[in-house]
């Protein structure tokens, strides 16, 4: 017996060795790993997402430093000369970039085009680029101006009911990117399952949260023994069976129309798909693929759409005079009298709405770690060295943050993204980093964004309450992967 319980503990001591030994880099500073999940709890527990920013300032600041995802040691790129020299080395065409994100992730979305291989992807690239181009985002404009209208008519009521007392406006956005995507994936007729879509989205947040939390269902061959395991894959497996139910009966509609096989500026990606379907065409992407994306693109950024909303206002709210200036480059651009009626055409070309964004996002960003890379070859990255296959993630807050690049990194100043240098560029993560995965919804949420702001600037003008002007100290909802800030805000109306 005794002897048994040596040789145990001989086989964990090695065990441990040789997992710690796989993070040994030269030079490299960072955690130690805490049997068995690394830093993954203490990431989980910290509620305003701030773990890797203030482990960075914890080691020194280094450009690069090393974390723990379960037994798999992580190198964080932590300054845009890391980045830089990333990408230098890194071929993403060499090397697939294969993410253990656990069986749950899969079994909701796992066919989608942001899970495929490198081959995969491409061979469903096509379809999704051109559902989701500049020109075809742009058609929908309409629908996006329709349900902005809608949101500005609810807020204006909010207003008046509040009389001059800040207004808790956390859930206004909350199907905002799935009430003016609709048209843009599923095709008007599915404006009439509105409601059975937002239960969709509210019981996929909840799926998502379960699954960002579960860690032990996680370790193969243990998983089958946690009773949560079977719980979490029936509610997952009911959530799809409901959202495919829901498809068939809106493909079903356009079915029985007789001009499917006529192609039309404006199809909605359903409609692409069904021609595609019925005119028996080389199949450019499976039911499935179709089906996951569309949980990807539809039902899951509901949140993130939101999250970015509520940050830029209240970013605004605390910064007073960059809600003057965004304001009057709006207005010099209108003809008097359509404040109320602003359309996407009226802010063509007008780059400091994308730049509002872009510095929301710098200051606040939705995601704090990217999908992880793995390395294509050996590389040297700020003098530390990793062997092929290392895995390689952005600590996005300290990168963001970084005063070697952002002078005054905590000034709000939309105007420093009107000439980037390369260097900016390459350090910016808002809708992916590679040279081939990117956001396939940034057109989209470009034009949602800029309109709302927009809008909001033309009628209102935010004011914080006294006790939150801090933004690190924001209270927070923990989605997922994302942090979702309360906003409360005083809107006074602007007498034009
Ligand atoms: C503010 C909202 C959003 C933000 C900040 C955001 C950001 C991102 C980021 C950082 C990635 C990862 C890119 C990578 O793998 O490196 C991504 C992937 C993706 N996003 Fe978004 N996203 C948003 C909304 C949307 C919307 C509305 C859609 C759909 C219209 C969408 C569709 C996708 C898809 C399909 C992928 C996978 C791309 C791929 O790997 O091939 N996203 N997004």
């Amino acid at each position: 017996m005794i002897l048994i319980f040596i040789v145990l503990i001989l086989i964990v001591y090695f065990t441990y060795q040789k997992i710690n030994s796989t993070g040994n880099w030269p030079n490299v500073i960072g955690t130690t790993y805490h049997v068995p999940f690394g830093d993954v709890p203490a990431m989980q527990a910290c509620l305003d997402g701030h773990y890797l920013l203030n482990l960075n300032t914890k080691l020194g600041k280094p450009q690069v430093y090393r974390i723990w995802v379960g037994p798999t040691p992580v190198l964080l790129l932590a300054h845009p000369d890391a980045v830089r020299q990333f990408w230098q080395q890194h071929d993403e065409t060499s090397i697939e970039r294969v993410v253990h994100l656990g069986w749950s992730l899969l079994l909701i979305m796992g066919e989608g085009i942001g899970f495929k291989t490198y081959r995969n992807r491409n061979r469903i690239n096509r379809f999704f680029h051109a559902c989701f181009g500049i020109k075809q985002v742009k058609y929908f404009e309409t629908s996006y101006e329709y349900q902005i209208d809608l949101v500005m008519q609810r807020l204006q009521s909010r207003v008046i009911d509040a009389c001059d007392t800040p207004l808790d406006v956390s859930s206004q956005f909350r199907y905002l990117a799935l009430d003016a995507g609709l048209d843009m994936f599923l095709g008007t007729k599915s404006s009439r399952y509105l409601s059975q879509l937002h239960e969709l989205v509210d019981e996929l947040a909840v799926v998502m949260l379960a699954t960002f939390n579960a860690r032990y269902v996680n370790i193969p061959g243990l998983r089958w023994f946690i009773p949560y395991t079977y719980y979490l894959r029936s509610k997952i497996l009911t959530l799809r069976h409901k959202w495919n139910n829901l498809l068939r009966i809106i493909m079903n509609e356009y079915l029985r129309e007789d001009n499917i096989e006529i192609d039309a500026d404006g199809d909605s990606i359903l409609v692409r798909y069904l021609r595609m379907e019925r005119i028996g065409r080389k199949k450019e992407i499976t039911y499935e693929e179709l089906s996951d994306t569309m949980i990807e693109g539809l039902l899951a950024p509901s949140d993130g759409i939101a999250a970015t909303v509520a940050n830029t206002l209240i970013l605004l709210a605390l910064n007073p005079e960059a809600q003057i200036e965004a304001r009057e480059r709006i207005l010099n651009r209108l003809p008097p009298g359509i404040e109320k009626t602003v359309t996407l055409t009226d802010l063509d070309h007008l780059d400091h709405l994308d730049h509002i964004l872009l510095e929301c996002q710098r200051l606040l960003p939705l995601f704090v770690f990217n999908v992880p890379e793995l390395t294509s070859c050996k590389m040297t990255l700020c003098g530390v060295t990793v062997p092929k296959e290392t895995m390689v993630m952005y600590d996005v807050q300290t990168l963001n943050r970084c005063e070697d690049i952002w002078p005054k990194p905590m000034i709000f100043q939309p105007e420093r993204f009107q000439l980037l240098n390369e260097k900016q560029r390459k350090a910016l993560h808002g809708f992916g980093n590679g040279r081939s995965r990117r956001c396939l919804g940034e057109n989209f949420v470009h034009s949602l964004h800029k309109l709302l702001i927009a809008r909001i600037l033309l009628a209102y003008q935010l004011e914080p309450v006294d006790n939150e002007r801090d933004i690190d100290k924001l209270s927070r909802i923990r989605r997922p992967f994302i942090y979702v800030p309360r906003v409360v805000l005083k809107f006074i109306p602007i007498k034009n």
